[in-house]
């Protein structure tokens, strides 16, 4: 299995709409990003780069209350879940794993905030971290686990 591991600062809100992008425009379908982070640390601002990468015009809003949000206007579905409120027995019951598996549904990607609610793992992820990083700025740890990153130049 191969594991990446990268740890860059994302400086402005910006910058994590774009880190976000690039994963919209070239992570294949069935791949799924768990996000990790305290309040307020970018995880919805990371998922709205990703529909905007994916070409989705529909603003994306966290699915707070609904639990699950589907778009399916760009390159491939987008499901976008928000644990916040669940405890991991309320997330086994909601079937994740329906998404990541593609059972009975398109195969897309799946974009999962406080993921650390999850009872159980896909078997390949990204994992993004987020912290705050001094006064502004976001710093970021991204794992990927089975999954190729190298379009990704964190560099600029
Ligand atoms: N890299 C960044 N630097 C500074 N501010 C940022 C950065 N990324 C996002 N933000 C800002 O942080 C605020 C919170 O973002 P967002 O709602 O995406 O967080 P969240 O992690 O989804 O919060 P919640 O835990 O409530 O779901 C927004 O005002 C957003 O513009
Ligand atoms: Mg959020």
């Amino acid at each position: 299995m191969i594991v990446d591991y990268f740890n860059f600062i994302l400086t402005d809100t910006e910058a994590t709409t774009h880190l976000g992008s690039l994963l919209g425009q070239y992570l294949k379908a069935g791949i799924v990003i768990l996000l990790e982070g305290n309040l307020g640390t970018g995880k919805t601002t990371l998922v709205q780069g990703i529909g905007k990468g994916l070409g989705i015009t529909e603003s994306i809003v966290s699915p707070t209350f609904t639990l699950i949000n589907e778009y399916t206007e760009g390159r491939l579905p987008l499901y976008h879940l928000d644990l916040y409120r669940l405890e991991p027995e309320e997330v086994a019951a909601l079937h994740p794993e329906v998404y990541w598996e593609g059972i009975d549904v398109d195969s897309g990607i799946t974009a999962i905030e406080w993921a650390e609610r999850l009872p159980y793992l896909p078997q390949s992820y990204i994992s993004i971290r987020l912290s705050h990083h001094n006064l502004h700025g976001r710093q970021v740890e991204l794992s990927a686990v089975g999954v190729q990153l190298n379009f990704l130049d964190l560099t600029k």
